[in-house]
């Protein structure tokens, strides 16, 4: 890409440097591509976020679309109206693959289907995007990690929210001690609206003869031709993966990435199906209780992650991080960090036991702690709020794109969500729904990456 552009591109971009940028990398390939050329992708999978993903994609100005593969004529028809005439459109993502051309997949379809092309792209030599959750299932995760380092190919999945300011402010505020040791946090991704509850639009000439139904089904269990399934599937646990796969992976990898944490070592859900009663086969209000270790970059701590898709009342998505000095609050690019330090002495009287002692006890009680906290153990610090706002205009979704397309132009593996980070959300995520379906709770190794079972 020509310096001036890219310059310009950045400026656009509003950016402060995304931390992961000035990380080291942890490995460094001899297969860099000449900053004079462009990356060429292809986008296998192009629905709803195959367009957004693409779209972000090509604000790089080093980026060509080459080729789309999906399964609905429509959308290929949609995407040869989008990029022209000469864009490869195929129903066969294995097309896409074999071409020369192509030098990077994002992988934008069904969760069931990520694990797969992934492994298939990697072996074809092809960087790859892939979309969260990484995998469908727990046991394909070590797979995909295991493939892409031999492949020495860069991939990144798709949790954009993390190459936001607001991310590696929050990160920076949690490794600077701001609030303390973190005990607890919280974060939610409430909907309430039939679209939010992933009831999509099906076109009208929806039909085995526009969509490759038996490719669609995979490892699925087989069943007659259905447009619901096929375009609402995630309301279907043999394709999608529930609200924890949908959404709690984008909350979990903020989380993994602001404090630093590989992951949790115990998950429990428990919800219900209680509203969006139309043949789905999976929870609409779910909650997650995790803890999470005590590590060498932070203390042991509770995490309770929410959705809910029937929330009529009012809905503040946020994610709050409580510490002993106090805590973050951020969403939607808006950061305020509250601190709050106890005073050393621990104050008596009011709704305390003092009153209840005799006077002599009480002023022998005084006495005793007039020596031991002086005048100035006795005052907390004035609580202090700093608010932190990402620049105008910055877009996470294509920074998240810049730092995977920067790493393959560097020759690098070190992209700020990995296999290795996009799988310690999956993991527990995935969890999650095994823990709702067989009612109990799932003990995770987060270094291994691997269930557990309880000794
Ligand atoms: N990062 C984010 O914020 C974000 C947001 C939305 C969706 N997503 C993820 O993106 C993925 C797609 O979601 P969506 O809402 O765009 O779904 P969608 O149904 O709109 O699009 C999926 C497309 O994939 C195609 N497809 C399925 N299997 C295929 C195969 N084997 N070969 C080629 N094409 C295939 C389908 O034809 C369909 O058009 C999901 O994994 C989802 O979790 C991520």
């Amino acid at each position: 890409m020509k310096k001036i552009a890219r310059r310009k591109f950045l400026e656009q971009m509003a950016i402060a440097t995304p931390i992961a940028a000035i990380q080291p990398f942890h490995l460094i390939k001899s297969m860099k591509t000449s900053p004079a050329d462009k990356i060429r992708i292809a986008t296998i999978g192009m629905g709803i976020q195959g367009h957004y993903d693409t779209r972000s994609a090509l604000k790089d100005p080093g980026v060509e679309l080459v080729a789309v593969a999906d399964l609905y004529q429509g959308r290929l028809d949609r995407a040869k109206a989008d990029y022209g005439n000469q864009l490869f459109v195929t129903r066969d993502y294995r097309e896409v693959l074999q071409r020369k051309d192509v030098d990077a997949v994002l992988i934008v379809t069904s969760d069931h289907w990520h694990g797969r092309i992934a492994l298939d792209a990697l072996a074809a030599g092809k960087h790859v995007y892939c979309e969260k959750p990484m995998v469908k299932q727990i046991s394909e995760g070590l797979v995909v990690i295991e493939a892409w380092k031999k492949s020495g190919k860069t991939m990144q999945v798709g949790s954009q929210r993390i190459s936001g300011s607001d991310a590696a402010e929050a990160r920076r505020m949690i490794a600077a001690g701001d609030i303390g040791a973190i005990n607890y946090m919280e974060s939610n991704s409430d909907r309430f609206n039939s679209i939010g509850a992933w009831n999509y639009s099906i076109p009208p000439d929806a039909s085995p003869a526009t969509v490759d139904w038996d490719t669609f089904l995979g490892n699925a269990p087989k069943r007659p031709f259905d447009a619901t399934r096929f375009f609402r599937w995630r309301n279907y646990r043999d394709y999608g993966t529930g609200v924890a796969g949908d959404l709690f992976v984008h909350l979990l990898t903020s989380t993994h990435y602001i404090t630093n944490s590989m992951g949790p070592t115990r998950i429990y859900s428990s919800g219900g199906l209680y509203h969006w009663k139309d043949g789905r086969d999976v929870p609409d209000v779910l909650v997650s209780v995790m803890d999470y270790p005590q590590t060498a970059q932070h203390g042991a701590f509770q995490a309770v992650y929410r959705v809910n898709f029937a929330n009529a009342g009012s809905i503040n998505n946020s994610t709050r991080i409580i510490g002993d000095e106090g805590e973050i609050l951020f969403g939607n690019g808006r950061l305020t960090l509250t601190k709050k330090k106890l005073a050393q002495a621990p104050g008596y009287g009011g709704y305390d036991s003092f009153f209840t002692f005799p006077e002599e006890t009480q002023k022998e009680f005084v006495k005793q702690y007039d020596a031991k906290y002086p005048e100035d153990t006795r005052k907390a610090e004035p609580v202090k709020e700093i608010k932190y706002e990402s620049p105008k205009g910055e877009d996470a979704h294509a920074l998240h794109f810049l730092n995977f397309f920067d790493n393959i132009r560097k020759g690098s593996q070190g992209t700020i969500e990995d296999p290795e980070v996009g799988f310690r959300a999956a993991g527990p995520a995935l969890a999650c729904n095994e823990s709702y379906f067989a009612q109990k709770v799932i003990h995770w190794d987060p270094v291994a990456m691997k269930l557990k079972k309880k000794k």
